[in-house]
């Protein structure tokens, strides 16, 4: 006779085995909630060396922009100091080179992108500029500093431009200085007598710790003598060191470096920007994100300030174009490319350039978000006769040309050699003669 459990007993003996089943998985589950590797950060890493008062603040409102859009990303911004890019430079191809391109990085168009682009370390992103229907709101200038090859590499944020006077106007008001006097060397050297014999040692103001600065000033001498003089310079036609307008432009920096404040070598732009805001200085020569710094120290343009094109350059705009891209290989591709259409979009750029002290890359910009010196800039852009890429800040020349020229300037600056420096810069131009690969056409 088979013995047959009672029932009640079966029951239990399930309900034990299903006890343990159950503690079993929940384990197992906690286990491997644990244990489990973390989810990928969403995260958009981005590197620039926007650090001076204006430069942040422009930077700030442009993330601002990009985390309304896309809350869930933790956006790590890795500022590396030293206007512009002097530092960052060669930070990045190290970065770069060992596989460790952030998201997305500031670059300059033109020269600047051709190492990153000839060693394939950027992905073209027509696709991008197709969707997001770029092509009909960037001016062609632009564009084609971006493109190599028929392919976009970047993403311009801004147009800047190189040939800016500043004045600090409450000084040239009280010494009676017109700035209409000011649109020759001869008129501006004029005015810095007047205010040199009136006590003011130095009126203009310049920096000079990454050297760039110096060379800015120079750059902007350069286009004076008239843009088929520049047009030569940046398709490295100018082979001979007593070139008349070579020669005559060096010898009107001589002549300028002597108002300038000796202690240029250990000051950043900014800090002789601030010369200016500060009243201890009347003039300084710098590129339109000195705009900026006015704008973070509550000055009023027209009022405190003013602004007009270096001597001998109205009519001529030199640009100076900031740009993202897409570097192949990142740690967050989805984020890159929403990076990427926050900075090419019209609100990314009309929240960015009004204070950064730019004009918007696009032709569509909101005119009422920005400053009064901002759209006399967008009136002179439309209006130029000329306009001209910027050596020192990457889209002209040659990489390697660039950095001698900032070499050459700063040298200059100590030694006041014209002919040591004609020399040297018509060698810079022949020992680079082979990476002259771009003709620009600038008249
Ligand atoms: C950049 C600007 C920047 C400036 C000073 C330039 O090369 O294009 O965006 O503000 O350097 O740092």
């Amino acid at each position: 006779m088979s013995e047959t459990k009672p029932k009640s007993e079966k029951r239990s003996w399930l309900i034990w085995v299903l006890v343990v089943i159950v503690v079993a998985v929940v384990t197992g589950v906690g286990v491997w909630y644990v244990t489990r590797p973390p989810p990928p950060a969403n995260v958009l890493e981005i590197y620039h060396w926007w650090t001076s008062g204006g430069e942040k603040a422009a930077i700030d409102a442009l993330v601002a922009v990009f985390e309304k859009e896309y809350p869930d990303v933790a956006v790590i911004q890795s500022p590396v100091a030293g206007g512009a890019g002097y530092v960052m430079k060669s930070v990045m191809k190290s970065l770069v080179m060992s596989g460790e391109a952030p998201d997305a990085f500031q670059l300059h168009a033109g020269y600047e992108m051709k190492p990153y682009v000839d060693a394939g370390y950027l992905e073209p992103i027509d696709d991008l500029w197709k969707s997001e229907g770029w092509e009909s709101v960037i001016p062609p200038v632009v564009r084609d500093m971006v493109n190599w090859g028929g392919h976009y590499y970047a993403v311009p944020v801004n147009i800047h431009r190189a040939n800016v006077l500043w004045y600090n106007k409450k000084i040239l008001d009280k010494y009676g200085i017109d700035p209409a006097t000011l649109n020759t060397w001869d008129g501006f050297f004029a005015a810095c007598d007047k205010l040199k014999a009136a006590g003011i040692n130095y009126p203009i103001a310049m920096g000079g710790q990454g050297k760039w600065e110096i060379a800015h000033a120079l750059e902007q001498i350069f286009a004076s003598e008239g843009i088929e003089f520049y047009q030569d310079l940046v398709n490295g036609k100018i082979d001979d060191p007593n070139n008349p307008k070579l020669v005559d432009a060096l010898n009107t920096f001589k002549k300028y470096l002597n108002y300038v404040n000796p202690d240029y070598a250990a000051l950043t732009w900014d800090q002789a920007v601030a010369k200016v805001i500060r009243g201890e200085a009347a003039f300084t020569i710098m590129g339109d994100w000195a705009n900026g710094e006015f704008f973070v120290a509550n000055m009023t343009f027209g009022v405190d300030y003013g602004a007009m094109p270096v001597p001998g350059t109205q009519g001529m705009y030199g640009l100076v174009i900031d740009t993202f891209e897409h570097p192949k290989g990142v740690k967050h591709p989805e984020n890159s490319i929403r990076w990427l259409k926050v900075v090419g979009s019209k609100e990314g750029q009309d929240a960015f350039n009004p204070i950064k002290g730019s004009i918007s890359a696009r032709t569509d910009a909101d005119m009422s978000k920005y400053g009064p010196y901002q759209r006399s800039a967008m009136q002179d852009f439309k209006n130029a006769k000329y306009m001209y890429p910027s050596i020192v800040h990457g889209s002209g020349a040659p990489e390697v040309f660039a950095a001698k020229f900032n070499d050459i300037a700063s040298e200059f600056a100590t030694t006041k050699d014209v002919s040591a420096a004609a020399k040297a810069i018509v060698d810079a131009i022949s020992a680079a003669k082979s990476e002259y690969t771009k003709v620009w056409k600038l008249y």
